[in-house]
């Protein structure tokens, strides 16, 4: 069967680095209330001249040199991000002309948080129906520029990043490597426990973001266990079968409530919000390539992907390193 084989992964991070200490002296927070209620520590935070473009295509490339090819081996990107460069142009035609591409599709994908989970689906399809051959998915973000630096309940949460997979088609036996099985999920009636309170169509402006952040935690731990439930039946796995969890990293206590709510240990949950905070469409790309990289992900392993963010949104994915 075709199956979207992980060929390679790369991540990126902004220079500076600001832990809760620092960011305790310009907002009215502290260490103890940040740690205690999200598990974050630190988050990286773009600097001038640092974008989601420039962010975006220096994943892209860890990631291709990880897989030993370069862009002329590739023929479609897509990049998730919800703090794109520009209204337009697509940051993924940005990236493409950055890694020196031209000619292939490139677009970008909006669902959020679960961004990443939407482009991998997304690019899983079009390979396997046979309309590209090696894609960069990538999802990347930077947060920090549509952030209410005066709202605390929301400030403290976020940051900048970016991580990406190379993917192919390849012929592979039912229990070989790949994407197995995906699941995404939309539901618009809860727009407005998570959004952005602008845009080029009614404010002109830019805007910032605003959360629900008590209703949001809910929503996310039932529409997560029900997902992960699903994708398992879909691949006809139990949740004792998987080696690592790979989860949106948006809070400790969701993956924590996500992992019992489904009898997990955390001990296969990949955590990393402590470092980097939530870094939306980035952060499941970034865990997964720190993951790897580190050496607990190996090949064979049975890894699941899971995101939930604004819309609401929410999904999915099962794949074979
Ligand atoms: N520092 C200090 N105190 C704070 C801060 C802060 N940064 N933020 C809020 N507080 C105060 C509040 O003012 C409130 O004070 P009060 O009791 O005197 O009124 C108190 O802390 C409790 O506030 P709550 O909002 O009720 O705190 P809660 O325990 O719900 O935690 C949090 C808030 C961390 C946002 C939690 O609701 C959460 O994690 N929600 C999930 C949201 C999320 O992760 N969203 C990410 C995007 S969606 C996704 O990725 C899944």
């Amino acid at each position: 069967m075709i199956r979207s084989v992980l060929l390679g992964t790369g991540s990126a991070l902004p220079k500076a680095c600001v832990s809760n200490e620092e960011l305790a002296k310009r907002v009215d927070t502290s260490d103890e209330w940040i740690r205690e209620r999200t598990g974050i520590t630190q988050r990286y935070i773009a600097a001038e001249g640092e974008t989601t473009g420039s962010l975006g295509a220096a994943a892209a490339q860890a990631a291709l040199d990880d897989a030993g090819l370069t862009i002329a081996d590739i023929d479609l990107i897509v990049l998730a991000t919800a703090t794109p460069d520009n209204t337009f142009p697509a940051t993924a035609t940005q990236v493409q002309m950055r890694l020196g591409g031209k000619g292939f599709p490139a677009f970008d994908v909006g669902a959020v948080c679960s961004g990443f989970l939407y482009a991998l689906t997304t690019a899983d399809a079009m390979l396997r129906s046979g309309m590209a051959k090696r894609a960069i998915v990538i999802g990347a973000e930077t947060f920090s520029r549509i952030l209410d630096w005066d709202d605390r309940t929301t400030c403290v949460l976020f940051g900048d990043g970016a991580g990406a997979f190379v993917i192919e088609a390849q012929d592979v036996a039912e229990d070989g490597a790949g994407i197995i099985a995906s699941r995404l999920h939309a539901d618009g009636e809860h727009g407005e426990m998570l959004y952005v309170d602008g845009g080029p169509s009614t404010t002109g402006e830019v805007g910032k973001l605003r959360m629900k952040g008590r209703e949001v935690f809910r929503h996310a731990v039932a529409n997560l266990s029900s997902v992960l439930k699903e994708v398992l039946e879909q691949a006809g796995h139990e949740p004792a079968d998987i080696d690592w969890v790979v989860p949106h990293q948006a809070n400790f206590r969701i993956l924590d409530a996500t992992a019992r709510k489904l009898g997990l240990p955390m001990e296969k949950v990949v955590v990393t919000v402590d470092q980097h905070a939530n870094t939306s469409a980035a952060s499941v790309p970034l865990a997964y390539d720190v993951a790897r990289k580190d050496g607990r992900i190996k090949k064979g392993d049975l890894v699941m992907l899971e995101a939930m963010g604004g819309g609401f949104t929410w999904g999915a994915s099962l794949l074979r390193a």
